[in-house]
């Protein structure tokens, strides 16, 4: 896959791989990449295969961390990496050699999906989060990943964000094309959860989320899951499984502060202004369960 280096209206560049029209991060996978991903969209899907969907930034090592704790019956810590469960990082290979149920993850638009997924009838758990917060949170992902050798401010890189000069494109793009899928798309059921529901109260969260996914449990489950899954703890035990040398200061920046509103730090009263006027403008067709318009 080409690398390209997308710059902005300040002349910054990102780092970034762009296929079929696409951009993606620098994934760093020990096969060839380019043929993989370009071959994807006839791998084979199982009927309990369970996809969690979202833009980056939305909360989907939280999502992934909770749904794998479900199925398993236990409040028992997956010492793997969420990014060996996404679509877009795995071979053909890899993915087969999953057991099941294998919950996998994606930031692909719903069209990028392998058809068999929709054929199959795959459950999809569909996360959105603030895109306020997510700007932020993808921010400090992209100044801290050295890979994205991106050095932008925050002033200059908020019309990056917004206009999709960044890998999966525009946040605006992503959700009108989910949005848009699951209106017309009756095959895959899908189950739809924010961020911030899941910060007001996630035991109720979790409990919604087993009764999609057939993996009902008790209530003291629930509460281990969510206690398990606590921001602070997954923090402690995920941040050693990154590779530190891929984070500036060597300081891993996956888990950063999980907490919701944090935007409110970051934008003057001006971009808040501006991307409100986005936001309407941009979005003013969806149903969205939490319009974020403010
Ligand atoms: P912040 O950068 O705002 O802290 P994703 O997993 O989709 O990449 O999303 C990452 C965001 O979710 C980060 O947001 C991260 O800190 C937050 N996050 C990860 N695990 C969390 C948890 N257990 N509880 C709350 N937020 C969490």
């Amino acid at each position: 896959m080409p690398v390209v280096k997308v710059k902005d209206d300040h002349g910054k560049t990102m780092t970034l791989r762009e296929v079929e029209g696409c951009y993606l991060p620098l994934i760093r996978v020990p096969y060839d990449q380019e043929e993989e991903f370009l071959g994807r969209m006839d791998w084979t899907a199982r009927p309990d295969d369970i996809l969690i969907c979202a833009y980056p930034k939305s909360g989907t090592h939280w999502v992934w961390e909770i749904v794998c704790m479900l199925l398993n019956g236990n409040a028992e810590r997956i010492h793997l990496m969420k990014e060996m469960a996404m679509l877009e990082c795995l071979s053909r290979s890899a993915l087969d050699s999953m057991t099941s149920p294998r919950v996998l993850n994606t930031h692909l638009y719903f069209g990028q999906i392998p058809e068999d997924f929709r054929q199959k009838k795959c459950k999809v758990v569909y996360i959105l989060r603030n895109p306020r917060d997510v700007a932020v949170s993808f921010f400090n992902h992209h100044t801290r990943l050295l890979d994205y050798e991106y050095s932008g401010d925050w002033h200059q890189y908020l019309p990056r964000f917004i206009e999709g000069k960044v890998d999966y494109g525009s946040w605006f793009d992503y959700v009108m094309d989910w949005e848009n899928a699951m209106n017309r798309n009756q095959l895959n059921p899908t189950h739809v959860l924010t961020y911030e529901d899941l910060q007001k109260d996630c035991v109720k969260e979790v409990g919604r989320l087993a009764t999609f996914l057939k993996a009902e449990g008790t209530a003291s489950l629930y509460q281990d899951i969510v206690n398990q899954c606590n921001f602070k703890k997954m923090k402690k035990e995920k941040d050693p499984l990154e590779d530190a040398t891929e984070w500036k200061d060597d300081q891993p920046g996956m888990y950063r502060k999980g907490i919701v509103g944090d935007w409110k730090n970051w934008f003057t009263v001006a971009q808040s202004d501006m991307f409100n006027t986005v936001y309407r403008e941009r979005l003013k067709n969806t149903v969205l369960p939490a319009p974020y318009d403010q």
